[in-house]
């Protein structure tokens, strides 16, 4: 069982992993949240009221142990959103302590302290830093924490870029601080986020937020699968199951013209990115837009088909536990005639995972690399 109890300087909070896993295995917070916690605890004083804001916290950990500050949370993700939202109800901490901002539209304020856990996309990392100079001054303690293999030369490089002057900390169990003081002459160049290409054999212009997966061009897999969409009139109802960009939506709705499309996705960027692609290339037909957790909140044997090239992340942690949970509700979700599609690396072995949840599971299509699999109840 992993630990579930922080105790840190500023108390000890029950802070679990969100959603709840029945064998779960893996702690909600790292030493970098802990490093990090123990650091800002002799530089806050409850009594000066500092502001504070914290970015990219994972499940929580930070904005409930600093939620006598009264913390702007800035995230990119719905389940860190609701990790947090679960957290500091476990503890008996009222929700309006922690003002929770997504990273499309951040706090107009101030800040004294900026406290950010290190993210796992550097592209996100550079978005957020030119996105916040308006909330800087000359004063305000900008924090990066992080596990040091994830602190690259590109993020201390980024820090000087455009905050000012770094200097590190000791590192602590793997973990070390990054301190920047925000420099008077910087000069922070245009935000090249969103980024657009034009999307190979169509007519269409793809942009992406910052925190899009393969968001400088697609991704080899995504290609594959797009050359392999199906196309028939009995997909009426089709998911595109964690929808980055959309594209695999868009291309499938330009060969099912009369498919009803719903694209969903955990983070803000992707189902912002999502919607302005779809709108963009396709006028005519009405589809719907879900920030959320996997399937949470469709309806049972309500779908025809459901697209989806799993995560293998969450936050900084590898592992294939989402895409199960992605099968899994699928299965629900479907209809009894209805098909899973997943695309994935060979080595994933996904076709496995499948037959937990479908009795017939068969390769359609494979290279070097990937296997397209369609997974039925039939
Ligand atoms: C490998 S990317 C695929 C993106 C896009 N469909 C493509 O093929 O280019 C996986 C996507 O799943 C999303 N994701 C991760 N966890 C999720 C969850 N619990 N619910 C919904 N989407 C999730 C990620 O944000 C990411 O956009």
């Amino acid at each position: 069982m992993p630990e579930t109890t922080l105790q840190v300087t500023q108390g000890c909070f029950q802070i679990l992993r969100f959603p709840s896993a029945k064998n779960e295995k893996l702690q909600a917070w790292d030493a970098a949240d802990e490093y990090l916690l123990q650091d800002v605890a002799e530089k806050l004083d409850v009594n000066d009221q500092p502001s504070v804001l914290i970015l990219n916290d994972s499940f929580g950990a930070l904005a409930v142990a600093l939620s006598a500050y009264k913390p702007s949370v800035v995230s990119d993700s719905f389940i860190s959103q609701a990790a947090t939202r679960k957290n500091l109800a476990l503890n008996h901490i009222a929700i309006d302590s922690v003002s929770l901002f997504d990273s499309l539209v951040l706090p107009q304020d101030k800040f004294d302290f900026i406290l950010i856990k290190a993210p796992k996309t550097l592209a996100f990392l550079e978005d957020m830093l030119i996105r916040l100079q308006d909330n800087l001054t000359l004063n305000t303690q900008v924090i990066v924490a992080g596990m040091v293999k994830n602190l690259s030369a590109s993020v201390w490089q980024m820090m000087v870029r455009y905050i000012g002057a770094t200097r590190p900390s000791k590192a602590v169990k793997k973990a070390r601080l990054i301190y920047a003081q925000v420099a008077k002459d910087r000069i922070v160049p245009v935000n090249p986020y969103p980024v657009c290409y034009p999307l190979e054999n169509s007519r269409y212009q793809i942009c992406n937020h910052a925190n899009i997966f393969s968001h400088k061009s697609l991704d080899i897999g995504t290609r594959f699968f797009l050359e392999h969409l199906p196309q028939d009139d009995k997909y009426q109802q089709v998911v595109d199951l964690g929808c980055g960009n959309g594209v695999v939506g868009l291309i499938l709705s330009e060969k099912n013209p009369n498919a009803q499309l719903h694209f969903v996705d955990e983070s803000f960027m992707a189902v912002a990115s999502a919607k302005a692609n779809f709108k963009q290339a396709v006028t005519t037909i009405n589809a719907s837009f879900q920030v959320g957790d996997a399937l949470t909140g469709f309806d049972d044997k309500s779908m025809d088909l459901i697209l989806c090239n799993p995560p293998f992340h969450q936050q900084n942690t590898i592992g294939g536990h989402i895409a199960l949970r992605m099968f899994e509700q699928s299965q629900k979700v479907l209809k009894p005639d209805g098909e899973l599609w997943v695309i994935g690396n060979r080595h994933l072995g996904y076709h496995v995972s499948l037959k937990k949840f479908f009795s017939k599971v068969e390769v359609l299509v494979s290279n070097a690399k990937f296997v397209i699999i369609k997974a039925t109840n039939l």
